[in-house]
């Protein structure tokens, strides 16, 4: 059988690269997509990994843009082949209390952390269904599951990912594809990184595990649900957050 191509949507990012070298290892082709602005990036860490022997490659799009998308998985498709695995990985935070919160920074994260969902995933859906034989995983966060102060926009998005993850679950799930939604809690991650230190530390101390999550036991996870093994989990959330949330 040749092997399968999986998407990472912000796949150059702390998490989606090391979810993109897991799926490598497991035998993927990989793609690793970037928003124009990283070009530079994107290119250096394409050759990074292909020293490292891995079968890697890199796609542009703006994910929160559906041309851009589309534009996109064709080429990707022309260049490499149908995407049969998708990470819908990309996301921004923009915190602040809600009575301080800007249109723009309620819509740019909605955009971004949701409606990108629609956007790559609606280009290769039908790939997927010809084939039958797809997964789709939505990285959502412990945040869209309790919420969070300072959140609003990102709780919002991240919750609607998995509300979309149910829905499409039930309408392919006789076709070969899942759809998941895992909901990760606070990762050693830049984007964690950049909440203030006082704020952080004190996250950190509700943590019942005690420490901050390892990007590589999430990607595990990714791959374990990317496989053929996982073909009878669809529609759940899967929450890796060190006890941080229980539901
Ligand atoms: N619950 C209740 N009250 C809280 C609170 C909380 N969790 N956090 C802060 N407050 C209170 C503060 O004590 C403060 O009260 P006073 O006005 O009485 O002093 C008030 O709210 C304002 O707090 P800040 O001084 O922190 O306000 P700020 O405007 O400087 O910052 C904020 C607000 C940006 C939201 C900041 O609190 C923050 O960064 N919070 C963390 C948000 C967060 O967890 N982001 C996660 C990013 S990582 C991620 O999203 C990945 C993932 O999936 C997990």
């Amino acid at each position: 059988m040749s092997k399968r191509i999986a998407l990472v949507t912000g796949g150059i990012g702390g998490l989606g690269s090391v979810i993109c070298r897991q799926l490598a290892a497991d035998g993927f082709t990989v793609v690793a997509n970037y928003i124009t602005q990283e070009e530079a990036k994107a290119q250096a860490w394409l050759t990074a990994e292909r020293e490292a022997g891995r079968d890697m490659h890199i796609a542009m799009a703006d994910v929160s843009n559906f041309e851009s998308c589309t534009a996109m998985i064709a080429k990707i498709k022309t260049e490499i082949g149908a995407v049969s695995v998708l990470v819908n990985n990309a996301g921004i935070t923009k915190d602040g209390m809600f009575k301080k919160m800007s249109l723009e920074n309620w819509m740019d994260v909605l955009n971004v952390n949701l409606n990108s969902v629609y956007n790559v995933s609606r280009p290769l859906i039908d790939d997927m269904l010809t084939a039958g034989w797809g997964r789709i995983i939505n990285m959502s966060s412990v945040n869209g599951q309790k919420g969070q102060f300072g959140q609003t926009n990102y709780s919002a998005a991240k919750a609607g990912m998995h509300g979309f993850t149910k829905a499409l679950a039930q309408e392919t799930a006789s076709k070969g594809i899942t759809v998941n939604t895992i909901s990760p809690g606070y990762l050693a991650t830049e984007m964690v990184m950049a909440i203030k230190q006082e704020v952080r530390d004190q996250i950190i101390s509700t943590i019942p595990v005690g420490r901050l999550g390892k990007p590589e036991e999430i990607a595990k996870l990714v791959s374990y649900l990317a496989s053929d093994d996982a073909a009878f989990i669809t529609g759940a959330n899967i929450a890796i957050n060190g006890g941080l949330h229980m539901c």
